[in-house]
């Protein structure tokens, strides 16, 4: 299988990369936008590297006509942002701000005007703070009817120009962080709490892609998902015991209930018999099966190893806040599976294992078991760029993206049905925890945590390199 001729990426492909509002738009108050619980949560000292926030992040609600004008010059075919719900209902529900809403109208049109497919991303991430403090958010079944109300809106605005829509952003990966690890808000460890918010979490992106079909009948919804296949640290009986368990509770307990509409039977098992299981209400079942996507959107930064945990706890690691490295954590449950270091994989300097061929086996993985359409919707290497006379010379995210589309184009040939690589990210963003000094971006921004700088935007040398990569539909890669 190795030798063979390689497919070419399908004509139509869509080449783009990918942003979120929080990481790039700031005007945190500006038009009558409300606070959402990262503007909240960053005030809070000793949450985020240096205090950074995103009131100005890259400042795109101002500067997006020339942003948009940069994805133009690089040829780009589709870019993934997401709308930030408090900026359309800036206490949760209600009427929305009209401002608000002119604002994507101005990006996505910005967008069509170039040739540039939008891919809309519902949440990422920034709840609005009111619906926070008045009923927990996520914890809360009125969370279901208040983020169908806010993704109806914006069926009803911009369904007709439109096509692509993802519904929630990592929610495997925020919700950990926010419930399990306490390091997004509202940062608390409970794990009873944790399963609560993702079944509302399941219910509400399942009621929303029900009401899609109705008010956006030819466009596409997935959710994007934090996918991070997992390896047995060896062949021992044990250590395969506990990579199925870490599948089962790290990805299928999302991908199932997104894709088949019911929990997986041996994490839930187990979960039951903990007494940490969500309350399952009569009916939410036939909600879940309603809410099958179209395609699932594809999250991919590692992979993650796992060896039998007979004797601690919780396995997962903790991701620091201090601007120090950090790694990816995988939902932790005690006794079932801990994570192991993977010795043939070098790492970046953020210790995120590097493994392209990872990325192979997940999409085969994924393909074979949901058969739906992939869609990647982050890819990226998080480094510290230096400006040097004016340019950025990242080789190293070259030879990281390239390896990655290199993987992509084997899965294509393996018959997998790709239809999209977003890059995470098109501009440098804020990390949100690590302020700026973990780059992604095509395009550097001349700002630090503390000081804004001129915000100017400068192509980094893998913007050239993309560049040649979308004009020729990967032929090299
Ligand atoms: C996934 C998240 O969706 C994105 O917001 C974040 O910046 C990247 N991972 C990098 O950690």
């Amino acid at each position: 299988m190795q030798h063979r001729q390689l497919k070419d990426f399908p004509d139509g492909f869509l080449w783009g990369a990918a942003s979120a509002a929080y990481q790039v738009e700031g005007a945190w108050n500006a038009d009558g936008k409300g606070e959402s619980v990262w503007d909240v949560f960053t005030r809070e000292p000793g949450r985020t590297f240096k205090g950074s926030n995103g009131e100005v992040a890259v400042d795109h609600y101002h500067r997006y006509a020339e942003d948009v004008a940069l994805m133009a010059e690089m040829g780009m075919k589709a870019y993934r942002f997401s709308v930030s719900w408090p900026r359309i209902f800036p206490d949760g529900r209600g009427t929305p701000n009209e401002a608000g809403l002119a604002f994507y109208d101005r990006l996505i049109d910005a967008l069509l005007a170039n040739g540039i497919e939008p891919v809309l991303t519902l949440y990422h991430w920034d709840l609005p703070q009111a619906l926070q403090a008045e009923y927990g958010g996520w914890e809360d079944r009125r969370i279901i009817a208040d983020f169908a109300h806010y993704c109806v809106t914006l069926f009803q605005r911009f369904g007709g120009k439109v096509k692509y829509w993802v519904s929630l952003n990592e929610q495997n990966y925020n919700l950990t962080n926010a419930y399990q690890l306490g390091t997004h808000p509202p940062a608390v460890q409970d794990r009873k709490r944790f399963f609560c918010a993702n079944h509302h979490a399941f219910l509400a992106n399942a009621t929303m892609i029900a009401a899609f079909r109705q008010h956006v009948p030819q466009g596409q919804i997935g959710p994007s998902f934090a996918y991070s296949p997992a390896y047995p640290a060896s062949s021992a009986p044990a250590d395969m015991l506990a990579f199925e368990n870490a599948e089962e509770f790290t990805n299928y307990w999302w991908l199932d209930t997104y894709c088949f509409g019911r929990y997986p039977q041996a994490a839930l098992a187990h979960l039951q018999a903990a007494g940490e299981a969500p309350d399952i209400l009569p009916g939410d079942e036939a909600i879940l099966r309603n809410g099958r996507p179209d395609f699932i959107g594809v999250n991919y930064y590692q992979t993650l190893t796992f060896t039998e945990n007979s004797l601690d706890g919780v396995t997962m690691q903790r991701i620091n806040t201090t601007g120090q490295k950090g790694t990816t954590p995988a939902s932790g449950v005690p006794g079932l599976y801990k994570t192991a270091p993977n010795p043939n994989l070098t790492t970046t300097n953020w210790d995120w294992s590097i493994d392209p061929t990872g990325l192979r086996i997940g999409l085969r993985r994924l393909a074979s078991r949901y058969a739906l359409p992939l869609m990647i919707t982050e890819n990226g290497l998080g480094e510290f760029d230096q400006l040097e006379h004016g340019k950025v010379h990242d080789s190293y995210r070259i030879d990281y993206l390239r390896s990655h589309l290199h993987a992509c184009r084997e899965a294509i040939t393996d018959g997998v049905d790709l239809i999209g690589y977003c890059a995470w990210s098109f501009t440098d963003i804020l990390s949100w925890l690590n302020g700026y000094q973990k780059r992604y971006g095509f395009v550097y921004i001349d700002r630090d945590e503390t000081d804004a700088k001129t915000l100017q935007r400068i192509p980094k040398d893998s913007f050239y390199w993309y560049q040649g990569v979308i004009a020729n539909n990967g032929a090299d890669v």
